[in-house]
């Protein structure tokens, strides 16, 4: 698990990560596609053999409990030079990250304004703790009443009402817009917020982070997924979308035997690794009601600093806005 490049680069490499783009996708896609030893991560995949596989949920969880160090959070200090809305937010702005991990994205968020309060759910009750341990004992991040993280499976559970209830998402969410030093009341709970009895939720959300977390889960449940996430956001609210892009050197890796879907992976610890192309970008969040306001691939070479080879990372970079009115 690589976490998205981030993990073990010098700060230079990892703004470079993040604002170069070193070769053109379609000379990369041109050599793996003439490469005879790729050929089997081009072919259609035969559904029939597909046999049933265990939840990717569950594998997620076995792998926090493994990794209960903390040693894959690594602050993401350049996702606001990609995400620049994310400091430019006015008034009191409200971030879901989905699929929060350790809090490797939360925390610049945190750090950038002091009137941002980020709501952050994961599927694994263990990475969850850790992230509120680590994102309380960060130095300049203030997270009191601004961190609020909560356990739910995003691809099959649909989020909290507290989050954006039926009755403010059928009015625009025009019904509420509590500011941080209202009366909110958060009873943290396991995985819940209450909130006072006049107060029926927070009014939806501004920005929803998806930061390597898409393709983390089975390929069948993302538009049902992406459909969920668009309803707790405002209209006018953004997806912020960053992920494996297709023919990125991990994808590449893959052994034929872990294919489980086209462009779709099984790691030996049973974690799936989907890679996406624009395309298929593009049709999933417009399926959702969407709109793309950037969409683009990320080309990045660097050297491994191990072994001295040349790598080459695919990301996909994308900002996807919720109607002001459907
Ligand atoms: C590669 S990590 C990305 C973490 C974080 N977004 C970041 O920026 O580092 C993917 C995260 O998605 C979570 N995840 C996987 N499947 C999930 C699901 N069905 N529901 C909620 N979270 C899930 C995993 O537990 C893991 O923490």
């Amino acid at each position: 698990m690589d976490g998205g490049g981030e993990v073990g680069c010098t700060k230079k490499e990892a703004e470079a990560e993040y604002h170069c783009h070193d070769f053109e996708w379609e000379d990369l896609r041109a050599d793996v596609e003439a490469n005879p030893s790729f050929s089997y991560h081009l072919s259609p995949f035969p559904t029939t053999t597909a046999s049933p596989q265990p939840p990717s949920s569950e594998a997620w969880r076995s792998f926090h409990r493994r990794h209960a160090s903390g040693r894959f959070f690594k602050e993401r200090r350049y996702l606001l030079k990609e995400f620049p809305e994310l400091l430019n937010s006015k008034g009191c702005a409200k971030v879901l990250e989905v699929g929060c991990g350790n809090g490797s994205t939360v925390v610049p968020i945190l750090r950038c304004s002091p009137s941002i309060t980020v709501y952050a759910c994961d599927c694994s009750e263990d990475t969850l703790e850790k992230a509120n341990e680590i994102v309380c004992n960060t130095q300049g991040v203030d997270a009191k009443d601004r961190f609020h993280p909560f356990l739910l499976d995003v691809s099959k559970e649909h989020f909290p009402g507290w989050l954006f209830c039926k009755c403010c998402q059928s009015s625009d969410g025009k019904v509420v817009d509590l500011s941080p030093d209202s009366s909110l009341l958060y009873v943290r709970g396991k995985n819940s917020i209450s909130l006072k009895e006049d107060q029926c939720c927070v009014g939806g959300i501004d920005f929803i982070t998806m930061i390597f977390t898409l393709s983390a889960i089975p390929f069948n449940t993302i538009s049902a997924t992406l459909e969920r996430c668009a309803s707790v956001l405002k209209p006018g609210g953004l997806v912020l979308f960053r992920d494996y892009g297709v023919y990125d050197m991990t994808m590449l890796r893959f052994l034929p035997h872990q294919r489980v879907g086209f462009r779709e992976y099984m790691r030996a610890d049973g974690t799936y690794s989907y890679f996406f192309s624009l395309d298929t970008v593009r049709e999933l969040f417009h399926a959702a009601g969407l709109l793309e306001s950037e969409l683009e691939y990320c080309c990045v070479r660097s050297v491994n600093r191990k072994n001295g080879k040349n790598m080459q990372r695919v990301w996909v970079h994308g900002k996807f806005k919720k109607p002001t009115s459907q």
